[in-house]
């Protein structure tokens, strides 16, 4: 009797596509729908940038979370020829709102986006979804949206419910991320606008340059509540950090650090063989 493939059987697991010439190659807004479909019959797995659009204090970029977590995705893309989806520029900012230029998704609305982002690659036959997650609010809700998610594949009978799996990477707590961290900027990092995610999108974008300056003395790192409450303990919207430390060099050497630790967690990932 021949013992005919079933769902829970492991499926073979194709090796990644390797290293990519650049990273338009990874894109998937420059790819067609017949390439799309290629790809799936050799790779399973898709890479989702998620940022947020809020202050990062007197000097930083708005668009930090998103501009930093889309340069890591693309360049974890292009080591390993895995595609990206378009940055997910919107989080979950709620306790930033009190700064002008913040633009925030309620939990549930980020549940609701991510719920149906992750549905529509499974719907396809992507089965391995790596996050990379520039912003610490988004996590709670994206890993909530990852259980509703598997919740609404398997009710809907998508043929790829039972090997969906959902990961969130998050670039700034990659350990040789951090460990730079503290080497460059010792308890100078704090937890808001920290001179690591600053020193990143000046290398990405030098007409942010201009805008560093020294600043005062910092309110101290602590908890957060609403917006109101975070504007009255965080005045300027830093939480214990210094970012006129942060140096384009330094970006440049923290996107290095970020992108091989990621690429190799997202090899396991694809590998079946992540941790935690
Ligand atoms: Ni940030």
């Amino acid at each position: 009797m021949h013992a005919h493939p079933t769902a829970s059987d492991p499926a073979p697991r194709p090796p990644p596509p390797g290293p990519a010439a650049n990273s338009d190659a990874i894109r998937l807004q420059l790819r067609s729908w017949p390439e799309v479909d290629g790809y799936l019959q050799g790779c399973k797995g898709v890479i989702v940038p998620l940022g947020s659009t809020e202050q990062h204090g007197p000097t930083g970029a708005i668009g930090t979370d998103a501009l930093t977590a889309e340069a890591v995705a693309l360049e974890v893309g292009r080591r390993t020829g895995v595609l990206v989806t378009p940055a997910q520029a919107f989080g979950m900012a709620e306790h930033h709102l009190g700064f002008a230029g913040t633009i925030s998704l309620q939990p549930s609305t980020l549940l609701a986006v991510m719920h149906d982002l992750v549905l529509s690659l499974a719907r396809h036959g992507f089965e391995r979804i790596f996050v990379i997650n520039g912003h610490g609010g988004n996590i709670a809700t994206s890993k909530a949206a990852f259980a509703q998610a598997y919740a609404s594949a398997s009710a809907r009978g998508l043929a790829a419910a039972p090997r969906l799996r959902c990961r969130l990477a998050n670039w700034f707590m990659a350990a040789p991320v951090m460990q730079k961290a503290r080497e460059l900027y010792g308890d100078r990092e704090g937890q808001h606008a920290t001179p690591s995610e600053i020193a990143l999108t000046l290398h990405l974008e030098p007409s942010l340059i201009s805008k560093q300056r020294p600043l005062e003395p910092p309110a101290p790192a602590g908890p957060i509540h609403g917006p109101e409450d975070f504007r009255l303990r965080y005045p300027d919207g830093r939480m214990g950090s210094d970012p006129f430390l942060a140096q384009p060099d330094h970006g440049a050497e923290l996107l290095a650090l970020a992108a091989a630790a990621l690429s190799d967690d997202l090899l396991r990932f694809l590998a079946d063989e992540e941790a935690g």
